[in-house]
């Protein structure tokens, strides 16, 4: 028996040498030291022999064990061993490769031109504001002086949440908002941008969801003069020194008198041209001397201080400046539109 484990012991180390992988490595422990294995298989014979030679029998059995334990722990480390370096040799990196690009993203169109509008008043001296896009319908409309009756209050017209609360149509809403904040503070001199939406179809000139940037000024003895004085500033920083403005009588339930106003065109510099179609002027913003009653309801006295304001598209000054013929193209998030700019 003794010598059936020794021959047992020379077997299984030859068989755990030639053992290439973890799976042949573990067919050769199940086959000498599984539960039905060789080894088992011997010890089996343990009860023909007599009893006072089995502990020695059985000290030799354990150690032919513990050997063959020892070597297969010993082979599969040096297989793994073998296994990383073999995988390390196929992973070699070659670090003086050039490394792969990763394209830079960069601003949206709009972004930039909100940015320049808004830059050009932060440096005459407005600060900048952002109101909220669900609004009340008493900012958006009835302190504006908007009447229940007009045309804008339609449910066709405008996104209603509830009776009383929609999606801002214009940023005009802000001008009462930041008055209620600041009162009686002066001056007031701000400018808000952000969406707007109004339930138009979506066609070249026209989207339901759309950007525009409120300005607004009160104070003591603010006039008409001031207006066209800081919207040729604006005009001039944002189109070129050369333009004029143009002030046409126009309408805004809050504010009196109204204007809308026209920059010389850029393009022609006034001659006539296919942008401006062959007026020689653009129409960019509208505008006006802030109402008494929206004064009122932002909580200044109209009889101590007066105001102007105006509202833009940045949008449509978007299209004029790059001269894009759809405004759809801003919203679309097509690359080959995107990257242009
Ligand atoms: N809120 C107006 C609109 O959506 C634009 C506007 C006109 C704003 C005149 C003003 C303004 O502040 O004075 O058409």
């Amino acid at each position: 028996m003794e010598q059936g484990l020794q021959r047992l012991l020379a077997t299984a180390l030859k068989a755990i040498s030639a053992a290439c992988s973890e799976q042949e490595l573990d067919q050769v422990r199940i086959k000498f030291l599984g539960r039905k294995g060789e080894l088992t298989r011997i010890l089996r014979a343990m009860k023909d022999i007599a009893p006072e030679e089995r502990p020695q029998v059985g000290l030799i059995a354990n150690k032919v064990r513990e050997q063959i334990g020892a070597e297969l722990t010993r082979r599969l480390q040096e297989i793994q061993q073998h296994q990383r370096s073999e995988q390390l040799k196929k992973e070699k990196l070659d670090i003086t490769l050039p490394g792969a690009f990763v394209t830079l993203g960069h601003k949206h169109p709009l972004s930039i031109v909100i940015e320049d509008i808004v830059d050009i008043f932060f440096r005459m001296g407005f600060d900048v504001y952002e109101g909220p896009e669900v609004e009340y319908d008493y900012y958006n409309f009835e302190a504006l002086n908007i009447p229940k009756h007009h045309p804008a209050r339609d449910m066709q017209d405008s996104f209603y949440l509830t009776e009383e609360i929609l999606l801002r149509t214009h940023t005009s809403p802000f001008q009462v908002r930041i008055m209620e904040q600041l009162a009686p503070k002066l001056p007031i001199r701000v400018v808000c941008p952000g969406r707007c939406y109004r339930r138009d179809p979506a066609d070249a000139t026209h989207s339901p969801m759309f950007y525009q940037i409120e300005v607004l000024v009160v104070d003591q003895n603010v006039s008409f003069a001031n207006l066209k004085h800081t919207l040729l500033e604006f005009a001039c920083e944002m189109f070129g020194p050369e333009r004029k403005v143009r002030l046409r009588p126009g309408f805004f339930p809050f504010t009196e008198p109204s204007a809308e106003v026209d920059i010389s065109c850029f393009v022609c510099e006034g001659s006539g041209c296919g942008l401006c179609k062959g007026t020689g002027w653009l129409e960019i913003l509208g505008s006006g001397m802030v109402h008494p009653k929206v004064l009122a309801a932002g909580g200044y006295d109209p009889a101590e201080v007066s105001g102007f304001a105006a509202g833009m598209g940045p949008d449509r000054i978007a299209m004029l400046k790059y001269g894009i013929d759809d405004i759809r193209l801003f919203y679309e998030n097509d690359l080959r539109f995107l990257h242009q700019f």
